[in-house]
């Protein structure tokens, strides 16, 4: 995958920078064109002049051109490369690094590459074993790999401090295999594209501090999201309540009640090729949601009776009006599975239906993982492995993009 590929390798001020040169030469054997962008700190581990001689191009590092400097020509050097970019990987990447990207900083080139980039981002962590078991760390990386960055996490083994744990560097074959599996993943096959996903549960109002809703933590549909616009295209959540950062370059827009999501998924719908509904929309709400919290002291009896109502059925009036559209569902079913979702595709219009079951292992709501069937309206069955949630969005993508292919 790594042939003819352009890597912008971030360089940071870990000791172990000093490796740098030869995950440079292994790339560029592999057939890559590579960038080296390192930070200030970075030069005092490795000089520029090893990294420009293995890579052959001048190594950049400072945001702003020197007045003197003939070859700056350019002056928004870290838009232009993260366009230039097929991946961005950082490696060493300093515990002060994975704070900077986590929280947005852009307070060198690196930190503004990172923020302007539109290819992945890949990280590979190294420090000493307590700079990198501290919570803190911990938790720049989790919002790094809940914003759709890659991260690789490093090796255990002695430190150049003399601790032993985890913090070393992966070898250099194992993160030239990494760069290679996410080229492999993630192709820009959705460029020009436009995908609307929805995730999440709704929340149906009881009253203002109660409401009527589902385990659902919208971690499928974020998957799907941050797939699609790895892949190029342009994306946009409508969510429900969740608890999950939005992915890079997608566009959120939150909403609370199924009524909610009806009103936005139908206004985004005009202008997209493909719908994918995952979102846990509720079947029910409350006919009367009243705008006072009850109180049992106030209350009569000992039971409380809510008179519920039908929502719309976002799925089956986008079905109605879908024409070229590609149109994809999910069924969560615990009996009869099959048959309710082929009974499902065909009486809402779908193009695929994504079957699954929150009682198998490894899938279900707030799993990393999901265990499903995909079904079409030819009466294709494909029924696939355990995977995580990101894979099974990529295999969901794939059988968008050869529909949309088909429809044009
Ligand atoms: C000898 C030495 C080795 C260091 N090694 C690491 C390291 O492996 N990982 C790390 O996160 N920080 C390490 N640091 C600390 C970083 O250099 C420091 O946090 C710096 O601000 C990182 O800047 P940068 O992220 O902009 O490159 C080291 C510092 C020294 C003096």
């Amino acid at each position: 995958m790594l042939n003819g590929k352009r890597i912008l390798l971030g360089v940071t001020g870990g000791i172990a920078a000093y490796k740098s040169p030869l995950l440079v030469r292994e790339f560029v054997k592999a057939g890559a064109e590579v960038q080296v962008v390192m930070t200030r700190s970075a030069a005092q581990f490795v000089t520029p002049l090893a990294l420009a001689t293995v890579s052959k191009r001048e190594v950049v590092s400072e945001m702003f051109p020197r007045p003197d400097d003939p070859n700056s020509t350019s002056w928004t050097k870290h838009i232009d490369l993260g366009m230039w970019a097929d991946i961005m990987l950082v490696a060493p990447a300093t515990a002060h690094t994975l704070a900077r990207i986590a929280h947005g900083f852009a307070d060198d080139m690196l930190t503004s590459l990172a923020l302007a980039l539109r290819c992945p981002l890949a990280l590979a962590p190294a420090m000493d074993v307590d700079m990198f078991l501290n919570k803190t760390t911990q938790q720049n990386i989790d919002i790094l790999k809940e914003s759709g960055c890659f991260v690789i996490d490093p090796e255990e083994g002695e430190l150049a401090s003399g601790l032993v744990g985890p913090g070393r560097l992966p070898e250099i074959d194992r993160l030239v295999a990494f760069v290679d599996g996410i080229l492999e993943k993630i192709h820009r096959d959705l460029s020009g594209k436009s995908i609307l996903v929805t995730a999440g549960p709704t929340q149906e109002p009881i009253d203002p501090v109660r409401y009527i809703g589902n385990r659902s933590s919208g971690k499928m549909g974020f998957a799907i999201a941050n797939a699609a616009a790895l892949r190029g295209a342009e994306v946009t959540l409508v969510s429900g309540p969740v608890y999950l950062r939005t992915p890079r370059s997608v566009r959120r827009i939150d909403v609370s009640t199924a009524e909610e999501m009806n009103t936005a998924v139908h206004l985004e719908f005009e202008n997209v090729d493909a719908v994918i509904m995952s979102a846990a929309v509720a079947d029910y709400t409350v006919a009367n949601p009243v705008n006072k919290k009850i109180k049992r002291e106030t209350m009569p009896g000992d039971e409380l009776t809510l008179t519920l109502k039908k929502n719309p059925d976002i799925l089956k009036s986008l079905g109605e009006k879908k024409q070229n559209r590609v149109l994809v569902g999910f069924a969560l079913e615990t009996d009869d599975g099959i048959k309710n979702a082929k009974e499902k595709l065909r009486r809402k219009n779908l193009d695929l239906i994504v079957l699954n079951n929150p009682n198998e292992p490894g899938a279900g709501f707030n799993s990393d993982t999901n265990v499903v069937t995909f079904l079409t309206p030819a009466g294709q069955a494909e029924h696939l492995p355990l995977m995580s949630k990101f894979d099974v969005a990529n295999r969901i993508l794939d059988r968008v993009k050869s529909t949309l292919t088909w429809l044009t």
